[in-house]
């Protein structure tokens, strides 16, 4: 086993449909392997029974990439980190029993991940000088599965202030998408497309919810009411107006975002603002929070595309930390599809 300065973690990531191993020295990505399943395209959404069986195909072969990759022994590896959940139970599965298998295989330890504070913490891993979030700050983890805005005191201090009280904020933009005739996931499309658009030409309700909370199940409502409107007119309306259409969305789920992130820095007096999760990587929030530097004189923190979306680097992180203090599991320790930050 490694002292505590020569920290290799091997991590594992197997939530929903991607299937991704990373190897850290300390808090360095030397690999990050992510296996996309296509399979669940053709149902325009995730199949959890198929997701399990992809895992199972992928695991291997993206472990032995990483360790190859990070051109490493096994022989190295300090610690197997593996997220325990938030996530699909069968995916989660796959992943926590490959973990439990390595570390009594490789005879070192045990670390369980939860997955969004992972989101969160792959703001630590280095990337050159690029500055790392000072405690305390809001974190805004925006993915297929959650919406929240977190007040992160410490690494693993973190309370909840508002989430989605109906569908995550990935949903809105993949079911938006659905009803737009685009593929899954659609979030990136609907990004694609909102680049060429006007933001302005369709405008669409915003919810009233209060406190620091979301909700995005009305806003899909209304966009299926408003695409069923208006093809009955014109049965081309989708394809004639695609880019002003996902425009129109996109600026609506920005507002939504940006208007309770305002709240809660009026809240907590805290202006430093955090990123994370898979809708990070739309072009339209990272345009609006780079811009709420001048406008509202937040610091911001945005993640590498990389780490945006679902990746065993930031599980590694969260593993590294963990290792640090001595936080480890033993062999009884099993998946949690539900598991709080
Ligand atoms: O964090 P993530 O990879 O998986 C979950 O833990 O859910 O997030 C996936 C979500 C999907 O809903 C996907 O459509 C969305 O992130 N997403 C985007 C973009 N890239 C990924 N949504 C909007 N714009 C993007 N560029
Ligand atoms: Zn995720």
């Amino acid at each position: 086993m490694s002292d505590k300065q020569n920290i290799y973690i091997l991590a594992i990531e197997s939530s929903c449909d991607d299937t991704s191993a990373a190897v850290l020295y300390n808090d360095n990505m030397l690999s990050n392997v992510v296996a996309t399943q296509k399979i669940h395209e053709a149902y325009g959404g995730v199949v959890p029974e198929l997701a399990s069986r992809a895992h199972q195909q992928n695991i291997v072969p993206v472990v032995h990439q990483a360790l190859a990759k990070a051109n490493i022994d096994k022989k190295l590896v300090s610690a197997i980190a593996f997220t325990r959940g938030p996530g699909l139970l069968g995916s989660l599965l796959v992943g926590t029993s490959f973990a439990k298998s390595l570390s009594l295989g490789l005879n070192v330890p045990l670390i369980e991940v939860n997955h969004m504070q992972a989101h969160i913490l792959a703001h630590f891993i280095k990337e050159g000088d690029k500055k790392v979030p000072p405690f305390p700050f809001l974190a805004l983890t925006i993915s297929g599965g959650h919406t929240q805005i977190v007040l992160v005191n410490n690494y693993f201090d973190m309370e909840i202030l508002g989430e989605t009280l109906d569908d995550a904020v990935g949903e809105a933009f993949d079911k938006s998408a659905k009803i737009l005739g685009l593929p899954y996931p659609g979030g990136p499309l609907v990004d694609k497309h909102a680049a060429k658009g006007d933001p302005t030409a369709f405008p669409f309700p915003k919810p009233k919810v209060k406190g620091l909370n979301f909700s995005f199940s009305g806003l899909k409502t209304s966009i299926l009411y408003f695409i069923q409107r208006e093809t009955s007119k014109n049965p081309n309306f989708v394809e004639e107006n695609l880019n002003d259409i996902c425009a129109s969305i996109q600026y609506t789920i920005i507002g939504i975002l940006m208007d309770k992130l305002k709240k809660a820095v009026a809240q907590t007096g805290i202006k430093e603002i955090a990123i994370a999760g898979g809708v990070s990587a739309n072009s339209g929030i990272r345009k609006a929070l780079q811009e709420s530097e001048i406008k509202y004189g937040w610091k911001t923190y945005i993640p590498k595309f990389e780490y945006c979306t679902d990746n065993a680097a930031m599980i590694g992180i969260v593993g590294y930390l963990k290792y640090l203090d001595g936080k480890f599991s033993d062999q009884r320790i099993g998946a949690k599809a539900r598991y709080v930050i």
